[in-house]
């Protein structure tokens, strides 16, 4: 973590998942409440920033968007590392956006290479829920709140950028999460 003169916490916030799973839709309700229909396949990596409040505390998150295409390659470990926290996210439609949660998971750990890898704060975000009102699921909240058990006691919030349902509190979590990491 780090501070600017106002002693304003500046936290290193970073979003993986599988291509089409949401990533840039959540950064992009969250920052600018925008929702695009469109796909538009992310390309390398850029960040947005946002400020906000907790407990009484000054925070700016920048959170940085990846390509899902891309996996670990082209970034690089620099990339990685000085993460606050890692925001993980699937499509709670499509299996395999889950199955490959813990690919990325442990890719992290090995490239941001944090001093406590055990207690690194992730949050995971099961996206899409609006889509069929829920029944084109593919996989359950039980399912993904025992893969978050298994993994530490990470947080689960189920989201729709699309709906804007549960995207300012999971970015809340996320924000209070990250600072812990000093
Ligand atoms: P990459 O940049 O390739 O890694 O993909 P991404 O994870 O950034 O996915 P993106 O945000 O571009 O979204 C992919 C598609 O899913 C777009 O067409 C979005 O409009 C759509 N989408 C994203 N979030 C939601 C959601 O919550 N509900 C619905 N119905 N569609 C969504
Ligand atoms: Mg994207």
């Amino acid at each position: 973590m780090e501070f600017s003169s106002r002693r304003r916490a500046l936290l290193k916030v970073i979003v993986l998942g599988d291509s089409g799973v949401g990533k840039t839709s959540l950064m992009n309700r969250y920052v600018y409440k925008k929702f695009s229909q469109q796909y538009k396949a992310t390309i390398g990596a850029d960040f947005v920033t946002k400020e906000l409040q907790v407990d009484d505390k000054d925070v700016t998150l920048q959170i940085w968007d990846t390509a899902g295409q891309e996996r670990f390659q082209s970034l690089g470990s620099a990339f990685y590392r000085g993460s606050d926290c890692c925001v993980l996210v699937y499509d709670v439609n499509v299996l395999r956006t889950f199955e490959t949660l813990t690919n990325w998971h442990d890719e992290f750990l090995k490239q941001a290479d944090p001093v406590h890898p055990d207690v690194f704060p992730f949050v995971l975000l099961g996206n899409k829920i609006d889509i069929d009102g829920g029944n084109s699921r593919a996989v359950s909240e039980k399912k993904a709140r025992e893969w978050c058990s298994s993994k530490g006691d990470i947080p689960y919030f189920e989201t729709s950028a699309k709906e804007d349902y549960n995207v300012d509190d999971a970015f809340l979590s996320v924000a209070k999460v990250a600072l812990q990491t000093d």
